[in-house]
């Protein structure tokens, strides 16, 4: 039996780097010889056992490229040696959900590295249809952004941000230096940020923030004052915590929109005034994940370098020294990413 190296999370912060079958595909499906991985904030909750806890023994990892290193009796788009990077969102593909390009709320959906083994590994088996062939010049440590960037194009579709749209952005985190590359490239104007940490602040400046606010005092003013005195037309919450959920609310302008972004416990809600949302016609809209056309196009502005990814692309550590590198990510706040080397 053909053995791989993989880093197996065995129990909630103890990774093994383990020799593990290969995976094997059906007709349908393709194996991906793994390059390269990033680690995102939701494999820092898997690692610290906060989240899919009861699906240990797992191999995590989502935001990866590769090569095909083999291909199922049916694929015909794709052959061995071609580089993809691949959605993670496999539904059912025929359900009215799938598509709507709605994948997780297909009732079959599982999602690699998350609720089935990914790319902490040499090799993954996914479904041919969901590997993207990756035709540019592009380096596989910007390749591999792809799925983060995809969240970020999937709430700019969702939030239907367009040019001239006011935005507020709580979070400067990775994805939320993101949020602020992407409301650059649909011309939102002004962005405005909030984020405890001055660094992110900085951080977010550089990126193509019009204003970066540190101190929560200072928020609600600056807002008015950069945005004729009516709030923001869009704001998105991109850390994860109620109150500034609710806090969304009262930033956004009379008629404004509120992006569910951030993730919080399951179960927490916000106090909602419905008599204010019907008169103004406020809207609010989740997003999640990037799959399907978010993908391509997130493929696609990587590819013509329409993101600064040198603060995502420095901090790499070779896949036998994972528990490191999860143990170290947060003495690097200046790298917004931290890359797994899997394979050459
Ligand atoms: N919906 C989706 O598709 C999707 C995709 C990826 C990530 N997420 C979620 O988006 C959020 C952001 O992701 P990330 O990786 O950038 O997270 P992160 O935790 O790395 O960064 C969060 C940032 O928020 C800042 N912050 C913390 N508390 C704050 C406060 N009270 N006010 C202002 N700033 C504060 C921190 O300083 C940090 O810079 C997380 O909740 C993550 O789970 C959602
Ligand atoms: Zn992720
Ligand atoms: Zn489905």
């Amino acid at each position: 039996m053909n053995t791989m190296q993989a880093a197996v999370l065995t129990a909630p912060k103890r990774f093994e780097i383990r020799a593990v079958p290969v995976p094997s595909i059906g007709p349908d499906d393709v194996l991906v010889r793994v390059t390269r991985t990033g680690i995102c904030g939701t494999d820092i909750h898997i690692f610290n056992g906060h989240y899919a806890a009861d699906r240990l023994p797992l191999v995590p990892g989502h935001e990866f490229c590769g090569t095909i290193a083999e291909c199922g009796a049916n694929v015909r788009h794709l052959a061995a040696g071609t580089r993809v990077v691949v959605d993670i969102n496999i539904g059912c593909g025929t359900c009215f959900w799938c598509r709507r390009n709605e994948v997780l709320n297909c009732a079959e959906v599982t999602q690699v590295g998350i609720t089935r083994d990914g790319a902490f590994a040499e090799f993954v088996a996914v479904p041919a249809r969901l590997a993207i062939p990756v035709a540019a010049d592009i380096a596989d440590e910007v390749l591999v952004l792809t799925e983060p960037v995809a969240c970020v194009v999937r709430a700019a579709r969702k939030a239907k941000a367009a040019f001239g749209q006011s935005v507020v952005i709580f979070g400067a985190g990775p994805i939320g230096n993101l949020h602020v590359q992407m409301m650059r490239l649909v011309g939102a104007a002004p962005i405005i940020v909030a984020d405890l940490s001055a660094e992110r602040c900085r951080m977010a400046l550089a990126a193509g923030a019009d204003a970066a606010v540190s101190d929560p005092a200072e928020l609600g003013e600056t807002v008015l004052r950069m945005t004729g005195g009516r709030g923001a037309d869009l704001v998105i919450e991109s850390v994860g915590n109620r109150k500034l959920y609710e806090q969304a609310f009262g930033l956004a302008r009379r008629g404004g929109h509120v992006a569910f972004f951030g993730i919080t416990p399951p179960g927490e809600t916000v106090p909602i005034d419905i008599l204010r949302t019907v008169l103004e016609e406020a809207s609010l809209k989740g997003s999640v994940a990037g799959m399907g056309e978010d993908m391509h196009d997130a493929l696609t502005l990587l590819s013509h370098g329409r993101f600064h990814t040198e603060d995502f692309t420095k901090a790499s550590y070779p896949l036998e020294k994972i528990q490191e590198a999860f143990e170290t990510l947060g003495d690097r706040p200046q790298h917004l990413k931290t890359q797994i080397a899997v394979s050459a």
